[in-house]
């Protein structure tokens, strides 16, 4: 009797020993979707301008200010759903990264994931209203680690935007990336030409901290390399 109650711990043992090991292995699997990522074996790192305001490679950043009154060209509200009013000014993208914008919403919506649109487009004025009430509230200092100076901003090119989701107080949070939305992101938004813009542990190659819920377009080819090689845009362009 002893004998069989060891037997039987130990076979007990056993199968959650295997259980784990699958368990762990999938977790794995998921949570590095970049090992499968076909890339392009001699990638143009010039077919795009990194420095042209507009192109979809423009690196916008601390030391890389936009152009003096620069107003994207080609806004339009974007056909997915809207955080706020499409009156307002924020609910606006750039015309050209609009499809693919759409295409990742669907897709996303095909997974069971409401992905919203939180903020685009932001003017310099918008940005500096915002900065200035950040350092009122934080310091300049801190404020600096998550917040760009009017001019500085991605959001002024009209090639990114804010993702929010169901739960609004993860909505501009870390914890946004523990979402369904925000997971959803991480693993599939390359796919649709998007790229997480301040990954976790890059605060000193971006300036920013981890921004889960902020997205970039840089188009599927770009997109792919990076979610591939886990490097940020200046990383893999080689700039400041
Ligand atoms: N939060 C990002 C860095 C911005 O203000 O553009
Ligand atoms: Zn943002």
């Amino acid at each position: 009797m002893v004998m069989s109650k060891k037997i039987l711990t130990g076979v007990l043992v056993a199968c959650l020993a295997i259980a784990g090991f699958f368990a762990l292995n999938r977790n794995e699997k998921a949570s590095a979707p970049a090992e499968n990522i076909k890339t392009v074996e001699n990638f143009d790192k010039l077919k795009y301008s990194t420095s042209q305001p507009g192109s979809i490679w423009w690196v916008v950043n601390k030391t890389r200010p936009l152009p003096e009154g620069y107003i994207s060209p080609d806004l339009i509200v974007p056909n997915v759903k809207l955080q706020f009013e499409p009156t307002d000014s924020y609910m606006q993208f750039s015309k050209q990264a609009e499809p693919e914008l759409v295409e990742m919403f669907n897709a996303a919506k095909k997974d069971n994931v409401e992905l919203i649109f939180g903020s685009g487009y932001r003017s310099y004025d918008l940005q500096k209203q915002l900065y200035d009430d950040y350092v009122a509230k934080d310091g300049q200092a801190e404020a600096d680690r998550y917040s760009a100076r009017p001019g500085t901003s991605e959001h002024q090119t009209g090639l990114s935007f804010d993702a929010f989701g169901e739960n609004v107080e993860c909505n501009l949070e870390i914890c946004y990336a523990d979402t369904p939305e925000g997971k959803w992101i991480k693993d599939n938004s390359y796919k649709y030409g998007f790229i997480i813009r301040y990954p976790s542990g890059k605060e000193s190659v971006t300036g920013y901290q981890y921004e889960p819920w902020h997205l970039r377009y840089v188009g599927k080819e770009l997109a792919v390399e990076l979610q591939k090689t886990g490097q940020t845009m200046e990383e893999f362009f080689g700039l400041n």
